[in-house]
């Protein structure tokens, strides 16, 4: 089983991810680490899985509570995290316990969150079952619960341990996996072209959740994280450049506004695969990609089963691009690509190039 560890200069915390490991994986990590007594956040949709972490940490030996939480979008909210602090002190976790987290995105946020702050700060395990959780939100160390507008409150609070086991994604439904597979094409245009030509050669393989070629592609794409994650840990460079998080913005500029544009009922990974197609036109225009490569990029995206056509108006998307606050003062920076696989950030992009990418990339 590959693990990554992912730890930074700054920070003496270390993470260690299991990719391909096994839910049962957990209970060891947990008696390991000596935890008091652990708490098993699941939802409705991921009771079964937790059971599995139960019955291990029973056999370990390890004291541990059931705790059902929520975990739709709308339930994101810091009531949900309040309710869930709420559940963890009746669970009699003290400072010396950990939270276990079996979910995706939303149950993996709220739970870290609620961790980093209880009594100060406790571990989490995340044990993600959604592929986008795999490859993206339980690793890097950023929590959020929702207050007014998304991910408006949170924390950092890297998991000591996450155990990716494809074995979980089994009832996981189409829509959802795909979120995830539009991740990990990201993390090959930004960081690493040979994942990028394994998706090209395999992506029927991906698409039909064959663990072995999962198991490369999310393990290359992790590494891609945790190297940028590794040298920008909370978001502080400030000033766009290579070495910030920002990078991990490849496509989004475009697909903040794509759903936002769409009352949110374009998926976030859809529409980080249609910004992506936009990215790649403006990285023609700009930072010097080929247009071949902006072809592979389209034609990988829909051999992986992501939509790559912006039917949306392109004057209106420009409008939420620039009120985007990510943005500062109506002023666009975009994740470019100089090559596949070289990432580069270009500050003050002109309107025209943003307008004339998103009309190519229209239907
Ligand atoms: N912290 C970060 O760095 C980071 C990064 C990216 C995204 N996020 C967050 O992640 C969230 C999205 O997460 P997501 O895409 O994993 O979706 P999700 O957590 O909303 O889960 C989607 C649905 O799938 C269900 N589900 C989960 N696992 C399942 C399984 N194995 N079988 C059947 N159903 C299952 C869930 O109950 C839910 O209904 C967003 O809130 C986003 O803000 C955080
Ligand atoms: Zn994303």
């Amino acid at each position: 089983m590959p693990k990554l560890f992912v730890q930074t200069k700054t920070e003496p915390h270390l993470s260690t991810i299991c990719v391909g490991a096994s839910v049962e994986d957990a209970a060891a990590v947990c008696k390991e680490n000596g935890y008091s007594k652990v708490g098993v956040v699941f939802s409705k949709n991921t009771e079964g899985i937790a059971g599995r972490a139960i019955a291990a940490l029973r056999k370990a030996n390890v004291l541990s509570e059931k705790i059902c939480i929520d975990d739709c979008e709308k339930s994101k909210g810091v009531e949900n995290a309040t309710s869930l602090l709420l559940k963890m002190k009746l669970a009699g976790l003290d400072r010396h316990s950990a939270v276990v987290a079996v979910g995706g995105g939303v149950l993996g946020d709220v739970s870290a969150y609620a961790a980093s702050t209880y009594m100060r700060g406790i571990p989490i395990v995340q044990v993600p079952t959604t592929l986008l959780a795999m490859v993206d939100s339980s690793v890097g160390g950023k929590t959020g619960v929702n207050l007014d507008g998304k991910n408006m409150v949170g924390t950092f609070h890297p998991a000591d341990a996450v155990i990716i086991d494809f074995s979980t994604l089994e009832s996981l439904p189409a829509d959802e996996y795909r979120q995830g597979i539009a991740e990990i094409a990201k993390a090959a245009c930004i960081g690493d072209e040979k994942l990028f030509s394994l998706l090209e050669s395999d992506a029927q393989k991906i698409v039909k959740r064959d663990p072995q070629t999962l198991c490369a592609a999310v393990e290359a794409a992790l590494k891609v994280k945790a190297k940028i994650v590794e040298r920008d840990p909370k978001e502080s460079v400030l000033n766009p450049s290579e070495s910030s998080r920002m990078l991990l913005n490849f496509g989004h500029s475009f697909a903040h506004a794509i759903e936002s544009e769409s009352g949110y009922s374009v998926r976030h990974g859809d529409a980080v695969a249609m910004g992506m197609v936009a990215a790649a036109n403006a990285s023609s225009k700009v930072s010097g990609l080929a247009k071949s490569d902006v072809e592979r990029v389209k034609k990988l995206l829909l051999s992986l089963g992501l939509p790559t056509a912006v039917s949306q108006n392109p004057e209106k998307l420009l409008l939420r691009m620039k009120s985007d606050k990510k943005n500062r003062a109506g002023e666009i920076t975009l994740v470019l690509l100089k090559s596949i696989g070289r990432p580069q950030i270009m500050r003050n992009v002109p309107d025209s190039i943003v307008l004339d990418a998103l009309k190519a990339a229209s239907p």
